[in-house]
């Protein structure tokens, strides 16, 4: 027999899980619409060098890649953002900007697997494509605080850092593109003595040192090491000044802590300027991040346009739910089997079935043809609060039997009475 399980990294989910997966993309919805982002639905499917072309060496690696029957070099999407800026190059290259695009749904990559680490997953994701404007950073921002904050989640902190800086500082002492890119994967995988490694120049090495030690949770005091320590580095000092303006727009308006850490970089190529994760302190894994990425729409073809987003892990969100206990699920709605005693009855079950669902009462109508006493204790199982029996001495008095799953109670009820009964 073949070995049917999911293949690895992937997962089904059922339950309580697949509930809670529903809870979450539900709040980021909302989060989209409270922000003003409209929703867009791409292929999972894209050309490879689409996908490839700005992602950095981490992600490209890691890609689903295959031929597909025309012989296209195709691949799974490993995140939105090159979707959304393929989008904002062809389509909707004439609409006015801002653009404001929110994408659900699953991505892939070939990670090792492991809890929150998964080779399928979802992402809640958020664009805004044509503002380089520090409030425009700050409403990413902002929006995965209200996204953090309506699910429900407690002590979450941001980790802030900014990559223009560190790239304008290898810039300017020479460091060429390619070499700054394998820079920063190793920084972003926190193997800073590797990074160093890379760096030929004696005074640049000791800079880019230098650097990395400034963090600290008061923002305020990191940006002001920053502007002293830039000084001679003009585009990065201009960064620093950006940087500061988003973080006082930011901070203004979440309680949360914000970390600043200048040595800060994440896996992707594309960005430019600000990068954020999103962490709780029971989980080492980031919930989410995102960042600035001014050029990736020019590279495509596009005007330039500048452009900032962040996406959401879903599965480490639910993990992260699940760690804090939170408390997802107050079942409002009670729910209700509707079990006819015999066969011939089972037209007029239904018809009162169907006239509690019609009223908004949710019902698991029996559809086994089972005996009452195994239907009743299937209904036991299945946490059904309360059971309708329908059976030919009561309907001939326009009635049925209803009994409490809970309270074991039971009382006979007109028809007419029946909706009245679970809307109280
Ligand atoms: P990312 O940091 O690669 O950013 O992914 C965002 C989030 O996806 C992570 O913070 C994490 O929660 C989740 N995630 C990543 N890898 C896995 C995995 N193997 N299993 C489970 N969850 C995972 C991006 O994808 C960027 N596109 C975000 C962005 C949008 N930047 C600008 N615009």
């Amino acid at each position: 027999m073949p070995d049917f399980q999911p293949v690895r990294g992937m997962r089904d989910l059922l339950g309580e899980e697949a509930q809670t997966f529903t809870y979450i993309t539900d709040k980021a919805r909302e989060t989209a619409s409270l922000y003003g982002f409209k929703e867009v639905i791409t292929p999972h499917v894209e050309h490879l060098d689409l996908l490839s072309a700005k992602t950095g060496d981490e992600i490209r690696q890691r890609m689903f890649v295959f031929k597909d029957l025309g012989e296209r070099q195709v691949a799974l999407r490993p995140e939105f953002t090159a979707s959304i800026a393929r989008l904002a190059t062809t389509t909707l290259k004439k609409d006015p900007k801002p653009l404001r695009l929110f994408s659900v749904g699953t991505v892939y990559r070939y990670d090792e697997p492991q809890r929150g680490r998964y080779r399928e997953f979802w992402q809640s994701n958020f664009e805004l494509i044509g503002s380089s404007k520090p409030e425009a950073d700050a409403e990413i921002i902002l929006l995965s605080n209200n996204q953090m904050k309506l699910l429900g989640l407690k002590d979450y902190a941001f980790k802030i850092g900014h990559i223009g800086i560190i790239r304008s500082i290898l810039s300017q002492e020479g460091i060429d593109e390619k070499t700054q890119n394998a820079v920063l994967q190793l920084m972003d995988k926190k193997e800073y003595d590797a990074a160093l490694q890379l760096i030929a120049s004696e005074k640049c090495r000791k800079m880019l040192t230098g650097l990395i030690e400034i963090r600290s949770n008061d923002w305020q005091d990191v940006a002001k090491q920053l502007q002293d320590y830039t000084a001679g580095y003009e585009k990065a000092k201009d960064a620093v000044e950006k940087l500061s303006e988003v973080l006082e727009l930011v901070a203004e308006n979440t309680n949360a802590p914000i970390k600043l850490e200048a040595g800060f970089a994440r896996g992707l190529e594309y960005y430019t300027g600000i990068i954020f994760e999103i962490y709780i302190p029971q989980l080492e894994i980031a919930l989410g991040g995102g960042g600035r990425y001014d050029r990736l729409i020019e590279i495509f073809g596009g005007e330039p346009t500048p452009a900032v987003g962040c996406a959401h892990g879903i599965d480490r969100v639910a993990i992260a739910l699940q760690t804090q206990k939170a408390n997802l699920f107050s079942k409002a709605d009670k729910n209700v089997a509707v079990i006819p005693i015999a066969e011939n009855l089972k037209f007029e079950a239904l018809k009162i079935a169907q006239t509690l669902r019609n009223a908004g009462i949710p019902v698991e109508f029996e559809v086994m043809g089972r005996k009452m006493g195994k239907a009743l204790e299937d209904a036991d199982k299945r946490k059904v609060d309360f059971a309708i029996i329908v059976g030919e001495r009561e309907l001939k008095e326009g009635a049925v039997v209803l009994k409490d799953l809970t309270s074991r109670e039971q009382s006979t009820v007109p028809l007419g009475k029946l909706v009245e009964k679970f809307k109280n």
